[in-house]
Order: C-alpha cells, then structure tokens, then sequence
C-alpha cells in the first residue's frame, strides 16, 4: 500500500518547486543557467551544469559558479516568501565538485512583508543596457546596496573617480584581448545575438544597437544588437567591484547571493545594475582590477550601478530555459 503524502509533505514539495521556479530568473554570465537542481521530499541539492559553462571565457568556472549563487540566493527568497526556515550547506568536497549546495527545508515562520517584496523584485528584476539618466544614485541607496552585499559575507568597493579610468582602461584592454582570440569569439556567437527561440543565451533585442558614449566600456557583443539606445554619456553612474578575501568555488557561490542580494535591492530602490565581467574574464585585467582594491581582497565582479529613464519602456526579460532542463525530480 502507497503511503498519501501529508498535507505539510505535499505544501514543502511545492514550496521547493516554487524556489526552483524563482532560481530560474536568476541573471547569469550569457544567460547560460548553469545550475541544475535536484528535488527530495525536503531538500534540494544544487549542482553546476557543466554543458552549460563557459569553457573559453569561463575556464575555472567561477562566473558560472557566481551565478548559480545567484539562483541559490533567489531560492532561498522564494522559501522565505512561503513561509518556510531553510538550512544551507555550502559543499566544499573536492571529490564532488559539480554539487555547489544543499537547501533543507525546516519549520513553517511568519512571512515577512520584505520576504514578499523581494520575491516581486525577482521578477522584475533584469539587465538594461541603456545608458543611464543624469539623476545621480544617492549615498543612502548605496550604502543599502552595499549592505545587501554584507549580509552575504561579500564585500563591495565603490570606485572613486580615478580608478573608473583604470576600470575603463583594463575593460578596454580585456575586450581586445577577448576579440583577438578566435574561441572566444566563437564561444560569444553561440550565445549571443538572433531571437534566441531556445530558452539561452542574450537575444539581440537587449543588445544596444551602437556603443553608448561611456567611459567603462559595456560588454562587446561583437556585433550590434536591435535595441535603440539614448546618445548620453554615463557620467552619473557608479562603477563598484564585489570582492572578497577568498577565490574559489565557495567564495565565488558567496560572490552570486551577494549579487542576488545587492540587485533585488537596487531594483526595489529604483537602481539598475549591470554587471561587467570582461575585466574579470581575463587574467591580467583581473590583476588590475585586484589592484584597484588595494590588494586587500579578490575581485569577482565588477557592476555599474545607475538610475534609468522611467518615462521609455526598457528591453524585454530574456528567455528561460523550460523546467525538465534544470530540475530533476527524486
Ligand atoms: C556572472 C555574470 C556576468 C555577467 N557579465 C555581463 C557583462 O559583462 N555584460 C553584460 O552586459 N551583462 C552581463 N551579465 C548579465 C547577463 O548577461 C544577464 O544576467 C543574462 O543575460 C540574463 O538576463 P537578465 O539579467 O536580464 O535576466 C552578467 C551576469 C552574470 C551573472
């Protein structure tokens, strides 16, 4: 005889299912997804999707990693927004190195007002090219930005007016190091550009369709997308590098549910993020970039903060990739 499930079997199993739901809108580096996720009774175990990580611009891993995190961090808010305590183990087996983490879901809580706006921000949530507006980001709003960061053991620099012409300078460098090297650019073109049916990838509709007149360069697609983009220049956005004191897989996993954190914030505040990750892609700019920090942490990200036009529609969200790729059912 099949046991029925209880009814606070059956309300975990769809609170798990809805955090993996959550975890799907998380951003990643080319929208690759790279996580895949395995659902128990009780607990969901997160590993890396290797066929879905960058083997040219991502060697080590550590931006896909990074976004996983990422969806971790959005799992754990839908969790909190069903009401329910969990219990995260950040695996380090070197002898396992695809599985990144374990959720475990405990007792029922209250549901916090904030749990709720923070699960509404991760729908909302997304990267917008377009250059910023002349409104500046208050001191207020960064410092809660960066507090979010902090609340992930990750830490945030924000860059004086100098050092975003070094930034600028070792963007530069990487991108024509990046667009010298035929693999690269082989690796960009599958996921980038076109319509993008399949559920990856950065379709050309969020693509800018000429270079912004900005100091920090944005990412170079390699060839121009379809969004229309204003003729400004971005002198009141704010170029920070998320940092920390370690760099390997738990510390990048740490990397992404600060990020998670900081840009459902800055969404909740009105802030747009983009982050930049060509700097980091490449090892010598990476060791500029380290530089600029003073040497006192590892750079795992760079983004630029700013305050968008509210009045123009922005691009559309990008496409995800169905369910039976990146959770499987135990
Ligand atoms: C680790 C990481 C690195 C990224 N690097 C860049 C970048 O260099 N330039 C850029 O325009 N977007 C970058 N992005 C944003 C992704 O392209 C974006 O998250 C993805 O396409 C999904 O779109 P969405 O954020 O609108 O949901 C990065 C995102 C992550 C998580």
């Amino acid at each position: 005889m099949t046991s029925t499930p209880t009814a606070d079997a059956q309300t975990v199993t769809r609170a798990l299912t809805n955090a993996t739901i959550a975890a799907s809108h998380a951003p990643s580096i080319h929208n690759t997804q790279p996580w895949r996720w395995r659902t128990y009774g009780d607990h969901l175990d997160l590993f890396i999707e290797e066929s879905r990580t960058l083997a040219v611009t991502d060697p080590d891993r550590r931006l896909a990693i990074l976004s996983c995190g990422a969806a971790l961090h959005h799992a754990l808010i839908s969790l909190a927004a069903d009401g329910r305590q969990a219990t995260v183990t950040r695996h380090t087996d070197n002898a396992r190195p695809r599985h990144l983490a374990t959720i475990r879901v405990d007792a029922r809580i209250p549901v916090e007002p904030a749990a709720i706006r923070h699960l509404q921000s991760v729908a909302l949530r997304h990267t917008d090219r377009r250059a910023v507006s002349g409104t500046p980001v208050d001191a207020d709003t960064l410092r809660s930005i960066a507090a979010a960061v902090e609340s992930q053991q990750t830490l945030l620099h924000v860059l004086r007016p100098r050092q975003v012409l070094d930034l600028a300078s070792a963007s530069d460098h990487a991108h024509r190091i990046e667009s010298d090297d035929e693999a690269w650019q082989a690796e960009l073109l599958h996921w980038t550009g076109g319509a993008r049916t399949l559920g990856t990838g950065i379709p050309d509709a969020v693509i800018p369709r000429e270079a912004s007149p900005t100091t920090v360069p944005g990412r170079d697609f390699g060839h121009p997308g379809d969004m229309a983009i204003a003729d400004t220049h971005d002198r009141t956005a704010v170029f920070a590098i998320l940092h920390g004191p370690g760099d390997g897989d738990p510390d990048w996993l740490r990397a992404g549910e600060a990020l998670s954190a900081a840009w459902l914030k800055a969404t909740e505040l009105g802030v747009s993020v983009v982050p930049l990750s060509a700097a980091i892609e490449v090892t010598v700019t990476r060791e500029t970039i380290r530089h600029l920090l003073s040497d006192l942490g590892h750079p795992y990200l760079v983004l630029r903060f700013g305050v968008l036009d509210h009045d123009t529609a922005g691009p559309s969200h990008t496409p995800r990739l169905p369910a039976d790729q990146t959770v499987d059912h135990r």
